[in-house]
């Protein structure tokens, strides 16, 4: 048994207890080497964990075997859809309608270009991820915001409005869901989905449905993959294990089409699938197949790091407003009543140097907000929260 298994249970411990601070900051990627070394990262979407065995030992295996040639077969489509069938009850996913992309964002890009036109429309639920705006204007697409209501939730009025705007100039016009939403941490419901599915059929407006945190749900709640909701049929998705098993330097995802948008997949250069990493690949098909009890253990961690931002929150900083979601490793903090201006995130980062991703590229919902990535140790988000209260009190 390894040192990171629990004993009692024969299940993984908690992967968020097994690294310490010295530790973290030996690693090379982003979230750690952005800022100087005084600064406590919580910001870019990287967890602070070991990778899970299965996939250390799949890509390992595949290292030692000289098996880094270009990515070959129908791993990972297999994989996702056997996890998709025992944990979402998606039984019917046939991996003809799953294709691989090089990672999330490349997919949505490809999706949207698949589904709309230069200077068409694609319509976002602010705040949101901010490559959600970037990418489509790189694409030669507009944006269109349709703001979450104050509970988080889609504003359903806002969306039809958003809706109506899109299509006002002829065109076509995309709505680019985030399920669950980062930065949030909002878990649609079935019945949200599905009137998403009926209000995009109302305006003929193609929906495709960003599902990269679709692993990172809390115990007791249901994540709804979109193309399950009934309607959805002309849907699109992706998702991929790099958010759930903190892969985002073993680059990989899949696109996969709803039952009526097989031959909007289909016209996806054949160049764009087998662009995927093929050590990717062999990861992402790993954490998959065999990474289950892993994922269980990380959102048992996360379920109590959630509880704990929460009330190290109300009991260091309670004019900052949290509301705790079951989606993601991502809080989304408002800090207004704190009157830092803004852009809190700078003042946090100067004053008690702490890293924390600024509200304003979120888009319209953004000011005055912070997002916190809490997929870190209990010790080091207490110590987080200790550094930005000691901002505000400086
Ligand atoms: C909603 C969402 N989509 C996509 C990504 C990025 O995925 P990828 O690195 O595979 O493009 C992230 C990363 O945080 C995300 O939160």
């Amino acid at each position: 048994m390894s040192a990171t298994t629990n004993a009692s249970t024969d299940l993984p411990g908690d992967p968020l207890r097994q690294l310490t601070l010295d530790q973290l900051r030996q690693r090379t990627s982003e979230k750690w080497r952005h800022y100087d070394p005084d600064v406590l990262p919580l910001w870019v979407a990287e967890l602070d964990v070991h990778l899970a065995e299965p996939i250390a030992k799949a890509v390992t295996d595949a290292i030692a075997a000289g098996d880094t040639g270009y990515p070959s077969g129908t791993g990972y489509a297999v994989a996702v859809a056997a996890f998709a069938a025992e944990r979402w009850h998606w039984t019917d996913l046939d991996r003809g309608r799953i294709r691989t992309v090089p990672d999330i964002m490349l997919g949505v890009v490809e999706m949207l270009k698949a589904v709309t036109g230069p200077g068409d429309a694609i319509v976002v639920n602010s705040p949101v991820y901010p490559p959600f705006h970037a990418f489509p204007v790189f694409n030669d697409r507009k944006v269109i915001e349709a703001p979450l209501g104050p509970d988080h939730r889609i504003d359903f009025a806002a969306l039809a409005a958003a809706f109506e705007l899109a299509l006002g100039r002829g065109g076509k016009a995309a709505y680019l869901l985030c399920n669950p939403h980062n930065p949030t941490g909002t878990v649609h419901t079935r019945d949200e989905l599905e009137r998403v599915a009926r209000l995009a059929a109302d305006y003929g407006v193609r929906v495709v449905s960003d599902e990269a945190h679709g692993p990172l749900v809390a115990p007791g709640t249901v994540f709804v993959p979109y193309l399950t909701a009934e309607g959805a049929e002309t849907g699109l998705a992706l998702t991929s294990a790099a958010k759930g098993w903190n892969l985002p330097g073993l680059r990989g995802a899949v696109a996969i089409a709803g039952t009526a948008a097989v031959a909007d997949l289909e016209r996806m250069p054949e160049k764009m699938s087998s662009s995927i990493s093929h050590l990717g690949s062999i990861a992402h098909a790993a954490a998959f197949r065999e990474g289950g009890p892993w994922l269980d253990a990380l959102l048992a961690g996360l379920e109590e790091n959630r509880r704990l931002l929460a009330d190290l929150l109300a009991e260091r900083l309670p004019e900052v407003r949290y509301r705790p979601q079951p989606g993601t490793y991502l809080a989304w903090l408002d800090c207004r009543a704190l009157g830092l201006g803004d852009d809190p995130a700078a003042v946090f980062l100067e004053r008690g140097r702490v890293a924390l991703n600024s509200g304003l590229p979120f888009g319209t919902g953004g000011k005055g907000h912070v997002r916190l990535n809490y997929g870190t140790s209990p010790e080091i988000l207490a110590e987080a929260v200790e550094r930005m209260a000691a901002a505000v009190r400086n």
